[in-house]
């Protein structure tokens, strides 16, 4: 996908050439009504907008999308009317709301050469973040690759703030934008062509590039240096695992973080196998992997004044001859033990390994994500994160991503749910006896091995992170780049409060 120039205008938006010029519409307490930064649309169409809008059907639902040719009477060829929903009781619309229609507006606008974009009138960080994601598209593997994003957006300049604000902001809203399309490329790109040793050469490629600190560990190396979770998991493909080691120190480094991606290729569940349906969806079991990866390299796009360092832990779960089996007792980095009840419970056993050597390095937060578990998506949902740790981070973590309109909620770690895991032979089992609180039990299995003292979330993005529907607002089918948006509030929060 090639992404939309952008830019920001302090241009008249009714006397631009353009191909569209998108205005907003709300649900108001008396129905259709303009959104603001329309009025100078409206002035062109004679203050007759809200009737013509009306006459056609508009309503101002969220993502709803009316198209009205211009006759002359704006610069543009047509006026691309989008619904912002429902107005809080003081008129104003929220950011999510924002860039939920400038995603719809983007999807509209497919193919167009040129647009401006009112909706950042609003709230501009929003409206650019949310034309960015909306108009995705992974057409790799495609032979017709369609329409295509627009070309370029122009976004008329809030009333408030200076146009070096303005800038800056474009600066940072398109750097997380494009993190999360770079999240997406690589949760989109299928198994036979993503495995670990591809996944590494990618990552390494694109921190390289932002000049960073990378390492790769390849299958003599994690023998060498006993990692044997992510051996065993990886043992019974044909290629090899990995891990991957980014490291980005920014100018006067405050806060040391650790972040830590699940990076499954394929998981096929192993010796325990998965059921036929819907298994090709676990291409997309290494989305912890990529939104660690696109995060650190954003870090240093940003320059966030923190020391940074990814780890992704890469193998590929497969039933083979070499494979790993129920039974096998494991000896993971760091000594502990670890009984194999389940080969299915994979995630947990790569990202342990990992967890231990991050916490070597002292990080003043660890966080972890990880498509983990099926029970998060029972517990909370398809688009619902939960989020496990340190109480108050894990509190902290989750409002910052609902803040960022990636929704989140903190769930507890059980104390109880430790004796589950008692293993007749090791130190601990993968699995619990039961399937009740199975995402709380996974996130208990990783506690064991965060390290005293260090203070650590666990987001569960299981269902969040792949959307197998049809597009709504920003997120398109596939990758959804959760949770992207909020590891880079969470480091920005850190950056600025410690
Ligand atoms: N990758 C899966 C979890 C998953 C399920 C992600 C659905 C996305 C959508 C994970 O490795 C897994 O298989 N978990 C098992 C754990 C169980 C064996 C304790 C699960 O959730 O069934
Ligand atoms: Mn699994
Ligand atoms: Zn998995």
């Amino acid at each position: 996908m090639t992404a939309p120039k952008l830019a920001i205008t302090d241009s008249d938006p009714s006397s631009t050439a353009a191909d569209a010029v998108v205005v907003g519409t709300v649900q108001g307490p008396d129905g259709l009504a303009l959104a603001g930064g329309s009025e100078a649309v409206n002035a062109a169409f004679d203050g007759a907008l809200l009737d013509l809008l009306d006459a056609v059907g508009a309503s101002g639902k969220a993502e709803e999308v009316v198209t009205l040719p211009s006759a002359g009477k704006v610069s543009a060829r047509v006026v691309l009317a989008v619904g912002l929903g429902k107005p809080a009781a003081d008129g104003t619309v929220t950011e999510e709301q924002v860039r939920r229609a400038s995603g719809a507006a983007a999807r509209a606008l497919a193919g167009r050469k040129r647009a401006i974009s009112t909706l950042s009138a609003l709230h501009l960080g929003p409206a650019i973040e949310g034309t960015v994601l909306g108009g995705y598209s992974f057409t790799t593997y495609k032979s017709d690759k369609g329409d295509g994003a627009v070309g370029k957006v122009d976004f008329v300049a809030p009333a408030e703030g200076n146009i070096r604000a303005h800038r800056a902001t474009l600066k940072a809203s398109t750097a997380i934008a494009e993190a999360v399309t770079t999240t997406r490329d690589f949760v989109n790109t299928p198994p036979n062509d993503l495995f670990p040793a591809s996944f590494a050469e990618r990552a390494a490629a694109l921190a390289k590039a932002e000049g960073l600190e990378v390492e790769v560990l390849d299958e003599k190396a994690l023998r060498k240096q006993g990692f044997g979770g992510i051996l065993a998991v990886g043992g019974g493909s044909s290629r090899a695992p990995r891990m991957v080691r980014i490291t980005y120190r920014g100018p006067k480094a405050g806060k040391k973080i650790a972040l830590v991606g699940k990076g499954i290729t394929f998981d096929t569940g192993g010796i325990s196998i998965k059921p036929a349906a819907g298994m090709d969806e676990m291409t997309s079991d290494m989305g912890g992997a990529a939104a660690v990866i696109a995060t650190v390299v954003l870090a240093a796009k940003l320059k966030y004044p923190l020391e940074v360092t990814a780890w992704a832990p890469m193998a590929e779960n497969m039933p083979s001859g070499t494979a790993y089996r129920p039974g096998d007792v494991l000896t993971m980095y760091g000594g502990k033990t670890v009984e194999v009840l389940n080969t299915d419970a994979e995630g947990r056993l790569i990202l342990s390994d990992a967890i231990v050597r991050a916490c070597e390095d002292q990080p003043d937060y660890l966080i972890e994500t990880s498509t983990l578990t099926g029970a998060q998506l029972v517990s909370l949902g398809k688009r619902t994160s939960g989020v496990m740790g340190t109480e108050e981070f894990r509190d902290r973590v989750a409002e910052l991503g609902r803040a960022v309109g990636e929704q989140a909620w903190a769930m507890p770690l059980p104390e109880e749910l430790r004796g589950d895991l008692e293993s007749r032979v090791a130190d601990l089992a993968n699995v619990s006896g039961h399937r009740f609180g199975g995402m709380l039990t996974a996130g208990v299995f990783l506690r064991e091995f965060v390290a005293e003292g260090v203070t650590w979330a666990h987001i569960d993005v299981a269902g969040p992170s792949f959307h197998s529907g049809g597009p709504y607002g920003y997120t398109t089918k596939g990758g959804t780049g959760v949770p992207v948006r909020t590891l880079a509030a969470v480091l920005a929060d850190i950056a600025a409060n410690g």
